[in-house]
């Protein structure tokens, strides 16, 4: 328990003295006050958990001075000490939010309880402040969460209805390539034009699919196996892919990766898509003599991947946002702003967690932790053919 922070106001120094050296004997060290002037400057500099204050006092007198105390700090409980003969004192001062009064003389047995009741009583309430403050925030992040998954499903959902259209319209428009290609048409009246629009077609149904194709990855499920996974190799493959990138834009790739880095039993794909995308966001915020710096060490059943760069940052208001689906600063056409949305919906499913600080000007850090073995049988819900193939296996192993 924190020591209590008390003050005693009193215009007798004697019996303040005397109050305060037999408090202390029993664990409790107040400050003193000689008025309640005294009393309210030094709230002014420090707050205080209790003040033990006299009513009768020259200058602004107890009842007063509590008024002010609970006006401006609402929270400091006070214990009044009235004179024997004027307890209508004491109970003017409860009806002003005094914890309590004693009447003088007082025995200090009696005070140290009422200061210990006070101290008790602010506890508790400290303890209620801070349930509320966490259960108002598990509130709001279960609203972010099933807007997120719902968003998600309606996002997939909508993607999987517009794949087959669109793979009919690039089939139809394909064919439409081909024919304008052949020899009878090639005096055809404006047939540069016609092929110019069915290049912008073609070229916006690669962008649709990009899309789609963003959607279904996390949720596809013929190409999703659990396996043994060197994650060492799965940032060498995806380092790969982008290097032609990130040698065009002079940026350095590092890799500090730990000598003997343990294995996942995770789903390697999903864990490429992953690194592609934020290798990818990564290049595009750096500039030029930039770096990027993927860091993977054991970290107990887990591995922790850091991936950060030497980029543009991220604004604060943004960073909220940046794994919402369709969220994007980059160009119409340049971004679809499923990246990450993406690449959390992957990491949670593998039963990890993204994080990310960033700094504008300095660049941006993703941390990353995924479980050395993925409990698969709590993806079952969701998912379950992504596991089926890892759960033949093991019902396998175990009959065996
Ligand atoms: N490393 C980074 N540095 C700075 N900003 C970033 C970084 N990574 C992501 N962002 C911000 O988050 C936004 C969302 O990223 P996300 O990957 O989801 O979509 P995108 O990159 O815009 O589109 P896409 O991934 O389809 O190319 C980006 O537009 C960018 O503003
Ligand atoms: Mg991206």
């Amino acid at each position: 328990m924190e020591p209590i922070r008390l003050l005693l106001v009193d215009d007798e120094e004697q019996f303040r003295n005397a109050i305060a050296r037999r408090l202390k004997k029993r664990g409790l060290v107040a400050e003193q006050a000689g008025s309640g002037e005294e009393c309210l400057s030094i709230l002014k500099q420090r707050p205080m958990d209790v003040v033990v204050l006299d009513v009768k006092m020259p200058g602004i007198n107890g009842i007063e001075t509590l008024t002010q105390i609970k006006k401006r700090y609402p929270q400091t409980e006070v214990i009044l000490l009235t004179g024997h003969a004027t307890t209508s004192d004491g109970v003017e001062g409860i009806k002003a939010g005094a914890f309590d009064y004693l009447t003088k003389p007082i025995e200090l047995e009696h005070l140290a309880g009422k200061i210990t009741q006070a101290q008790e009583k602010i506890l508790r309430r400290v303890e209620k402040e801070k349930e509320a403050q966490f259960r108002a925030k598990m509130e709001q992040q279960m609203i972010a969460t099933e807007r997120l998954a719902s968003l998600g499903t309606l996002a997939s959902g909508v993607a999987h209805e517009i794949n087959n259209p669109l793979a009919i319209i690039k089939e139809s428009v394909g064919w439409m390539q081909l024919i304008l290609k052949k020899e009878e048409l090639a005096d055809m009246p404006r047939r540069k034009d016609f092929e110019k629009a069915i290049n912008k077609i073609a070229s916006s149904i690669e962008r649709a699919k990009r899309i789609t194709h963003q959607l279904l990855g996390f949720v596809k499920k013929h190409d999703a196996v659990f396996c043994e996974t060197s994650l060492k190799v799965l940032v060498d493959e995806a380092v790969e892919l982008v290097h032609r990138q990130a040698i065009n834009k002079n940026i350095e790739i590092i890799q500090k990766i730990e000598p003997n880095l343990d294995n996942l039993w995770s789903e390697p794909y999903q864990i490429r898509q992953v690194l592609i995308n934020l290798l990818t966001n990564a290049i595009h915020a750096t500039g030029s003599g930039g770096s990027i710096t993927i860091a993977l060490k054991n970290a107990g059943d887990q591995i922790n991947m850091t991936l950060c760069d030497t980029g543009v940052g991220i604004p604060a208001e943004n960073l909220k946002k940046i794994f919402e689906p369709f969220f994007s600063t980059k160009a119409p056409g340049e971004g679809t702003g499923l990246g990450l949305f993406v690449t959390r919906g992957i990491i949670e499913k593998l039963g990890g967690k993204i994080e990310v600080k960033s700094k504008v000007g300095h660049g941006t850090a993703f941390h990353v932790t995924l479980p050395k073995h993925h409990n698969i049988k709590e993806g079952l819900g969701e998912n379950k053919n992504i596991c089926s193939d890892a759960l033949e296996q093991i019902k396998g192993e175990n009959t065996l």
